[in-house]
C-alpha cells in the first residue's frame, strides 16, 4: 500500500473548481470546507487527503513538503517564486487577468507621458514592480492584503494592480482598467522532491489532472 498523499487547496473557487477534476478520477472529498471547521479533509481514496489553506499559502505548504501537491493561481505563484516547486499542469481554472486600474476620471496615459510618479496599491508587489519597471514608469508601491479597489477612492493611491474577471468590481467602484499585465489561471504544483521520489504514488493523480 502506498503512503498518504496530501493535496493543498484553498476554500472558494479553487476548491470548487478542483472538485470536478477529482470526481473524474473517482475521488470525492467527504466534507465541505465552507461548513466544516476541519482543515484536514479525508477523501474517498484512503491514500489521499486534502488540506485547506489560504490561497497565497498553497506554494509554501508544497515547497516545504507539508503538502505533496496543491492548486494555486499563477498570480500567487509568480509572487511566491518557484523554489522547490514543479508546475507541470495548467488546469485552466479560476481564469482572470492581472490589470492596472485607475479612477474613471484619471488620465493614466497622460500621467505616464508626463513621467509622473504614481502611487500604486496592490497585493502583488513583485509583479507590479516588474510591470512598471519594464514600462519605465516610476511608482511607489503600497502593499495591501485586499479591497485594493478602495485605494484610489480614498486618496491612498492613483492606481491599483489587481485581478479582474467580469470587471464588475471595478465598475461598482468607478474604476477603469487601463492595462492588462498578464492572463491568470491556476496550476497544479508539486513538491520537487516528492515528484522525484514518489512519482509512482503521484502519477495516477497527475494523470487525472492532466486529462482536464
Ligand atoms: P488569500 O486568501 O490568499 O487572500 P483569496 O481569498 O483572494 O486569497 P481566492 O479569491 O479564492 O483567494 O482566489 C484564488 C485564486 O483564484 C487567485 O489566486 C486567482 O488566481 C483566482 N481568482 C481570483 N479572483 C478571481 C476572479 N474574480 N475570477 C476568477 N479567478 C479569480
Ligand atoms: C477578486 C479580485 C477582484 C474581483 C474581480 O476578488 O480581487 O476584487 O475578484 O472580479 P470581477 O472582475 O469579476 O469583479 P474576490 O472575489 O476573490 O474577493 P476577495 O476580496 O475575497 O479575494
Ligand atoms: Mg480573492
Amino acid at each position: 500500500m502506498s503512503k498518504m498523499i496530501t493535496l493543498a487547496l484553498s476554500k472558494g473557487r479553487i476548491f470548487d473548481e478542483t472538485l470536478p477534476m477529482l470526481a473524474k478520477a473517482g475521488i470525492t472529498v467527504s466534507e465541505d470546507p465552507e461548513t466544516s471547521r476541519k482543515l484536514i479533509l479525508p477523501t474517498s481514496s484512503p491514500n489521499l487527503r486534502v488540506i485547506i489553506v489560504r490561497a497565497s499559502d498553497v506554494p509554501t505548504y508544497v515547497q516545504y513538503g507539508a503538502a505533496d501537491l496543491g492548486v494555486a493561481g499563477y498570480d500567487v505563484l509568480a509572487e511566491h517564486g518557484m523554489d522547490g516547486l514543479y508546475a507541470p499542469i495548467d488546469l485552466g481554472i479560476a481564469k482572470c487577468r492581472m490589470s492596472v486600474a485607475v479612477r474613471e476620471g484619471f488620465d493614466y496615459a497622460n500621467a505616464v507621458r508626463q513621467g509622473a510618479r504614481l502611487r500604486v496599491v496592490t497585493k502583488y508587489v513583485e509583479q507590479a514592480r516588474e510591470h512598471f519597471a519594464n514600462k519605465g514608469v516610476h511608482v511607489d508601491l503600497i502593499k495591501l492584503y485586499g479591497s485594493m479597489e478602495l485605494g484610489p477612492l480614498v486618496g491612498l493611491a492613483d492606481a491599483i494592480v489587481d485581478l479582474v474577471s467580469t470587471g464588475n468590481t471595478l465598475k461598482a467602484n468607478q474604476l477603469k482598467e487601463v492595462e492588462v499585465i498578464s492572463q491568470i489561471s491556476s496550476r497544479l504544483v508539486v513538491n520537487q522532491a516528492a515528484y522525484k521520489r514518489r512519482r509512482a504514488d503521484l502519477q495516477p493523480l497527475l494523470d487525472a489532472f492532466s486529462k482536464v
